[in-house]
């Protein structure tokens, strides 16, 4: 019987395997760098954590959670998305009283989607969260984050900063009255999937992706005529430090993101180089998120990227393998091969013990492996209680013994 992976699921091995580590061990050295701490968290959580920060109405909920009742009947869902489930933790955890506290995850996500290229149904984010400040500076710095982390990951890539500013909760609310509004008014030039977000989630219909919806999108109120000085004065403010900071930003007023729970800042890091799944890291500000999953009345800010669709644009990782390949000419020399083997191990260096018992088969399997270094034990070996060893990178040879191998190998 054979098993094929569940659609929309993959297996990680060879390059991609190196890929996925060198962001994840990226994304780690960044995150001290910055002083974010890490949070682990499981990887399902009650439903009722995400059904209302979400958006009830959201494509998230509506259709694309992996939502179960367990043995106890109790609602089960397993992660979409890691702001809310960091928000619960730190709030469980007693995490929120030195404020502001940032912190950074990587792990698994699950969303019911249609795969595709960059799309899948587990992947993986890398998520960084910053509660407890509303300083203009706390977005800069998460911004600034994202894109240095993007540099690194992705050094020759062009990617794009998109950028808006959706102002207050209250600013968002009248903004949706007057979008349904418009919308309603002319309903009979949308498509049928848009005319049924007009009255719960008016802003999905802008970024509607249908062609039958454009010539309507174009002529709808713009947000940005609905934010108050202090908003737009925040807002320059943040495009200011950007651009001190040489990130070049391109202001997208149509941009508001998927989730509910977005406010003031949101932002989008696109590449046009991998189809329609083009956001590879995407953000924003979450005032009163953490006071609706019961925490204290904070700001956040934070955003989420995701490694599949950097692996799809990344290079290869180039590795020399570090390992030292046995080369034992004949079974009759094990026991002397077990004394080099239990030597280098105990001395925290990675031995491979081929079980081939031939020098050519050997030498192309620690080649083909890219080891950097053969220890030949044969006939002669054996019996002068000594190693022949040979680094495969220049080609040099020594005859060394256990008392002095290490300082050829290191
Ligand atoms: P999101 O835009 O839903 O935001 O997801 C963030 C990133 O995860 C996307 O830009 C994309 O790279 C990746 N992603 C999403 N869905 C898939 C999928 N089905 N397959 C592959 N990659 C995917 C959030 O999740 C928010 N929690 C971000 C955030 C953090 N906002 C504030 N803090």
């Amino acid at each position: 019987m054979k098993i094929n992976p569940v659609r929309g699921t993959h297996d990680l091995f060879g390059k991609n395997i190196k890929k996925f580590n060198k962001i994840i061990s990226d994304v780690k050295d960044i995150a001290y760098q910055f002083g974010f701490n890490e949070l682990v968290t499981p990887i399902f959580e009650s439903t009722a954590l995400f059904k209302k920060p979400l958006g009830e109405q959201s494509d998230v909920v509506l259709k694309e959670m992996y939502t179960f009742k367990d043995r106890n009947d109790d609602e089960i869902t397993l992660r979409p998305e890691y702001t809310t489930p960091m928000i619960r933790a730190a709030i469980s955890n007693g995490l929120l009283n030195n404020l502001p506290v940032k912190f950074f995850g990587t792990g698994q996500m699950f969303r019911r989607e249609r795969p595709q290229k960059g799309r899948y149904r587990q992947f993986n984010q890398i998520n960084f969260e910053n509660f407890g400040s509303n300083d203009s500076f706390a977005d800069v710095e998460i911004i600034n984050l994202a894109n240095l982390l993007i540099k690194k990951i992705l050094p020759n890539k062009k990617i794009k900063l998109h950028i808006n500013s959706l102002g207050t909760r209250e600013n968002l609310i009248n903004y949706k009255k007057t979008l349904s509004h418009y919308f309603n008014q002319n309903k009979n030039f949308l498509s049928s999937e848009s005319k049924d977000k007009i009255q719960l989630n008016p802003l999905r219909i802008l970024d509607s992706k249908n062609i039958e919806d454009k010539e309507v999108i174009d002529k709808a109120p713009v947000l940005i005529d609905f934010l108050s000085k202090e908003n737009l004065n925040e807002y320059e403010e943040i495009k200011k430090c950007l651009n001190d900071l040489d990130i070049t930003v391109y202001e997208n007023t149509s941009l508001v993101r998927g989730l509910d729970y977005y406010c003031n800042t949101v932002f989008e890091f696109k590449t046009n180089e991998i189809g329609s799944q083009d956001t590879l890291i995407g953000g924003g500000r979450y005032d009163g998120l953490i006071e609706v999953l019961g925490g204290k009345d904070i700001p956040g800010v934070g955003w989420a990227g995701g490694i599949e669709r950097m692996m799809l644009l990344m290079d290869d990782v180039q590795s020399q393998n570090q390992s030292i390949h046995l080369a034992i000419l004949n079974q009759n020399y094990k026991s002397h091969a077990f004394k080099i083997y239990d030597f280098l191990i105990k001395n925290n260096l990675s031995v491979f013990w081929n079980y081939k018992y031939n020098l050519k088969k050997s030498l192309s399997t620690a080649n083909e492996q890219k080891a950097k270094f053969i220890v030949i034990i044969g006939e002669d070996e054996n019996i002068n209680n000594h190693y022949t060893v040979k680094n495969l990178l220049n080609g040099e040879q020594k005859v060394k013994d256990l008392s002095n191998i290490m300082e050829f190998i290191k």
